[in-house]
């Protein structure tokens, strides 16, 4: 079989992991070729190449971000983007695609499937907020980089004595900030998926004051307060629809100088979450799903995601990927709560 590979949206440590695992299983178990595809859906769009072989994927398993380039194009925004694509791929005499990404390239990829393109899914993204899976890969190297960040502005802000928002990504959902807020110790946490109360969060930033230890305020991007709205850093839409986040923690940092007269400062954590090599964790994790992809194509089970439900991994239908955003259920929330103040 000639099979196609693309990486999609952004980036996450992992991604390398997973195209090694495929191409590795693919050549010496199943004799099948390999196409990368570039820059996401742009490459079958393009025709936009690149070797992918034993050779070429040699030596990426601790490597951040993706030697296949991603981008965020969407082939349903082009004109005669699905027709583009089938044509490409016809002509690189491509039988399949195994798509890696998130919540837009499964998106577009279940689209594909059901307008007769054989594909299959692998879930990508630090955001850990895809359906049917327990966990995506990229989410654990983000949590920890997340952590230390938190554990050097703990003491940084007791020598100061002032409270450090730190807002770490997550538009909708609050995985990232929920697991580092947890781990780091935070005195609060808030996630998109729970409006919070500044007057709540400023008892909070006293309480921890009092007991002379600074408090670290850990704010997803996509965090919303009780009396506003989520805050954007500029109006432009990508091709998904997606506004550019950030900019909450420092309008929450201004709030609390305001309201408790404590000093209070911002650090976004912005993409240094997404950059350098995966954890131990990530990697066996993108291994494993490269290994199911490559074995699923290899039995033409189209129209699947790999997945892990506990420890296993499994194959579920691509479309229930995008079912629904999988985001920080209440109770988990509320279990954080006891640590707050
Ligand atoms: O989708 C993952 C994500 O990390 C979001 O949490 C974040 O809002 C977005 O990507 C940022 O994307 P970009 O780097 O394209 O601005």
């Amino acid at each position: 079989m000639r099979i196609g590979v693309l990486t999609g949206g952004g980036d996450c440590p992992g991604l390398n992991a997973v195209i090694r695992a495929v191409v590795r299983k693919g050549v010496k178990e199943y004799g099948h070729e390999f196409v990368g595809f570039r820059d996401g859906w742009k490459g079958p769009l393009e025709n936009y190449t690149m070797e992918l072989n034993l050779e070429t994927t040699r030596g990426i398993l601790p490597r951040g971000g993706t030697i296949l380039g991603s981008s965020r194009t969407n082939p349903f925004k082009i004109e005669n983007g699905v027709e583009r694509i089938k044509q490409n791929l016809s002509d690189q005499g491509i039988d399949a695609l195994i798509a890696i990404g998130g919540e837009d390239t499964l998106g577009v990829a279940t689209k594909l499937d059901s307008l007769g393109v054989k594909v299959i899914g692998v879930p990508k993204t630090i955001d850990n907020d895809l359906n049917n899976t327990d966990y995506t890969f990229g989410f654990d190297t983000s949590v920890n980089i997340a952590v230390e960040a938190i554990d050097r502005l703990h003491t940084t802000a007791e020598s100061h004595h002032r409270a450090l928002v730190v807002e770490v990504m997550g538009r909708h959902a609050g995985w990232i900030a929920l697991h580092s807020g947890m781990a780091g110790g935070a005195a609060c946490i808030l996630i998109p998926e729970v409006k919070f109360s500044v007057d709540k969060v400023c008892e909070w930033v006293e309480s921890r004051f009092k007991s002379s230890y600074a408090p670290i305020i850990v704010i997803a991007e996509g965090a919303i307060p009780q009396d506003g709205d989520m805050i954007t850093k500029d109006s432009e839409l990508d091709a998904f629809g997606h506004v550019k986040l950030s900019g909450i923690g420092e309008w929450l940092a201004k709030q609390i100088e305001a309201k408790t007269g404590k000093e209070a400062r911002t650090s976004v954590l912005g993409h240094i979450q997404r950059g350098g090599t995966p954890t131990a964790f990530d990697r066996v994790l993108a291994t494993r799903f490269g290994l199911q992809a490559i074995t699923a194509a290899s039995e033409g089970d189209w129209g699947k995601m790999v997945a892990l439900h506990g420890t296993d991994i499994v194959r579920v239908p691509l479309a229930s990927a995008t079912e629904k955003l999988k985001t920080v259920p209440i109770e988990r929330y509320k279990e954080s709560e006891i640590f707050f103040g």
